[in-house]
């Protein structure tokens, strides 16, 4: 083969030149197979948006009771979709599937980290889901208790939310990142009655001691009944006499069969807490009939999902909302066969994906920008060492996606024929909410391009609220979908004043700021809390970091707002370099020129610091909080989040280099 490292040049010239390109049509192979092809469908929502989505909920759900409802406006902000329908979403997953005769397709081709391979069919995760609602049952759940869910990426996290779900029991995952101090304050918040857990976590070869973690943090929470420990590993763990039951032994001792109980639509599925303005992390509540609705439709008609062909893989933890609702709740709920895979992307080796890619003939790849630059920075020679033929479509999320990495993905990864789509949404959101659709729209590199059908989106002006037709200003989504939070659990104020306060109870605030261009495509460009104010002129961090990236020697970079007695706030800008170059003062103003000529001469950063690494979260986003406080020379606030503490340090020392050099 050709590509070699020696022909990356080639390839970063290929990339730049194609920074020209303006707009990707759908390629007509792909449009030609599309379930969706015509742009009708956007008129045909718009002009009944309830009607629509309650149409798509009884085309695509098996609805208990159907719903004679669909929108319940009557106390804005507090929505109810499809209220007198009944339904359950976890025979929705699994049930309909195998009574349609599709029991052994896999539901999920799972790998381990050490090359362990586990294909689940839809009849076996029944099976497991019936037996382990029947133990929690047993355990003395019921419907509308909350169970805490803190497990690594294994079949049995899918299981335990799929258990509770058949009970109407509220599951609250936690991610398996978080620190058991964390997994204690959401138990707190929710007053969990159960928790189930693992002995202990693999993480690239080493073992972590989960279970021991929890009891030293958990063990005296007095609203935690139950802990409910899966055998992951094997490990020793302290288990305590009358509260902790090993999950294997509960399922074997309970009943077989467990029937689903139809839920009432607005019946609490889960709660999930995400991160807000203040410290106390925000439990956002989604229900049933209107989750099940937004999630089976976007991921059936964004990923032009043909289930019995597609082989589907979201690479995202089910601990975060991706996971929730494109690992578990969409891709089942369509009876598709995804893969799940366990660990890192570098462990045993960094071309583990695109093996795992190869191996499971994987035809949709669902990845964050984070993981791409990532994969940028290891190099094109990696990925081009395995068949990734099989891929037809790729999808982004949680962040924006720098056009150069867009690129980047577009060939390297889909050889230049899959088409990519970048999905905006959020936690609130539930769903996907503004997006391409792969046999219709024309995609710009960087924009997640429009709403989706159904989806009433808009830029408006900060101060009146009034629409911007082009320019930048707040997100807004001016009316309920159906897969919207309902409320912060046990905080209905706090919701209200968070999302509905600023222009209304029938406006909801994203929290992004974001830009409309004159094709009336939506660029989002951070959350409102990344902008920089430089002498008066209001930057985004996100575009200086796209700007900077541009740099061919860049491999990434963090951009944050420092305060500066001249101008206010100053562009401080974290650089990981690629892999062979040298950091000099002609590369500090090759970089400091990039910026100038994308943005502007004020959006050039004041301050670089070379970084090796940059601090991320698990979820693989940039703690710009931490490079702030660094920055600044405050002492770190909370690191607990990060995926590797170890960068902090690291930074430190680059910090205390940089100071030498002056
Ligand atoms: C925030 C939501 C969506 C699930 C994972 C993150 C940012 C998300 C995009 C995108 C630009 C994006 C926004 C949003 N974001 N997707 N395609 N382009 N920004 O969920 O943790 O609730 O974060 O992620 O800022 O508000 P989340």
């Amino acid at each position: 083969m050709s590509d070699t490292a020696g022909d990356n040049t080639a390839l970063e010239q290929e990339l730049d030149r194609m920074l020209e390109i303006e707009k990707f049509p759908p390629p007509a192979e792909f449009r030609d197979r599309a379930t969706w092809s015509d742009p009708a469908i956007y008129e045909e929502a718009a002009a009944d948006p309830v009607a629509w989505w309650t149409a798509r909920s009884k085309e695509l759900l098996d609805w208990d009771t159907p719903p004679t409802e669909g929108l319940d406006d009557s106390d804005p902000p507090f929505y109810k979709w499809f209220s007198d329908g009944r339904i359950n979403a976890s025979a929705q997953c699994l049930d309909r599937h195998v009574a349609a005769g599709n029991g052994e397709r896999v539901a999920y081709h799972w790998r381990g980290e050490e090359g362990e391979r586990r294909d689940v069919t839809y009849a076996e995760l029944l099976a497991s889901t019936e037996r382990f609602a029947n133990a929690l049952k047993d355990l003395g759940v019921d419907k509308g208790d909350v169970v805490g869910i803190y497990l690594p990426m294994i079949p049995e996290v899918a299981v335990a939310m799929l258990a509770c779900a058949r009970i109407g029991a509220i599951h609250n995952v936690v991610f398996g990142g978080f620190s058991a101090e964390s997994v204690r304050e959401r138990m707190e918040f929710s007053e969990a009655k159960a928790l189930v857990t693992v002995d202990g976590a693999r993480r690239k070869g080493r073992t972590a001691p989960i279970k021991e973690q929890v009891d030293e943090h958990l063990g005296d929470l007095g609203s935690l009944e139950k802990i409910v420990v899966v055998r992951a590993t094997g490990i020793d763990c302290p288990m305590s006499e009358g509260r902790d039951v090993f999950y294997d032994e509960v399922c074997e001792a309970a009943e077989a069969d467990c029937p689903a109980q139809p839920m009432e639509a607005e019946h609490p599925l889960f709660i999930l807490y995400t991160s807000g303005s203040t410290a106390k992390p925000k439990g956002i509540l989604h229900t049933t009939g209107g989750y099940m609705t937004g999630v089976t439709t976007t991921h059936r008609y964004v990923f032009d999902l043909k289930p019995e062909t597609d082989v589907y893989w979201c690479a995202a933890d089910v601990g975060w909302i991706t996971g929730h609702s494109y690992i578990v709740y969409g891709p089942l709920s369509n009876g598709a066969t995804s893969v799940m895979w366990e660990g890192a992307p570098d462990y045993p080796h960094k071309g583990i994906w695109w093996e795992t890619v190869q191996d499971t003939g994987a035809t949709i790849l669902y990845a964050a920008p984070t993981a791409i630059r990532t994969f940028i920075k290891w190099g094109a020679d990696i990925p081009a060492k395995y068949d990734l033929s099989s891929l037809r479509l790729l999808g982004s999320v949680g962040e924006p996606i720098n056009p150069k990495a867009w690129l980047w993905y577009h060939q390297v990864i889909g050889g230049g024929r899959c088409p990519i789509v970048d999905t905006w949404w959020q936690t609130e959101t539930g769903a996907i909410m503004i997006t391409p659709l792969a046999g219709i729209t024309e995609t710009k590199p960087g924009s997640a391009t429009t709403p989706f059908p159904g989806v009433s989106a808009e830029v408006v002006d900060e101060r009146e609220g009034t629409p911007v037709s082009e320019g930048q200003g707040l997100l807004m989504l001016e009316a309920p979908w159906p897969s919207m939070l309902r409320t912060l659990y046990k905080e209905d104020e706090r919701f209200v004043e968070t999302y509905f306060s600023r222009f209304g109870k029938e406006r909801y605030l994203v929290g992004d700021a974001a830009r409309r261009d004159a094709d009336g495509y939506f660029w989002v460009i951070g959350r409102i809390d990344d902008v920089v104010n430089v002498s008066g002129h209001r930057l985004s961090t996100a575009e200086v970091e796209s700007a900077i990236v541009a740099h061919e020697a860049v491999a990434e970079a963090a951009v944050i707002g420092q305060s500066d007695p001249d101008t206010g706030q100053a562009i401080c800008a974290f650089v990981t370099l690629r892999g062979g170059t040298e950091p000099s003062d002609d590369l500090q103003e090759g970089i400091r020129g990039e910026v100038a000529e994308r943005i502007g001469k004020f959006a050039r950063p004041k301050r670089i610091v070379w970084a090796d690494d940059l601090p991320k979260t698990r979820s693989g986003k940039i703690m710009r909080r931490l490079l702030r406080d660094i920055a600044e020379g405050r002492a770190l606030g909370d690191v607990t989040t990060l995926r590797d503490p170890g960068v902090m340090a690291e930074l430190e020392r680059q910090i205390a280099a940089e100071g030498d050099e002056d």
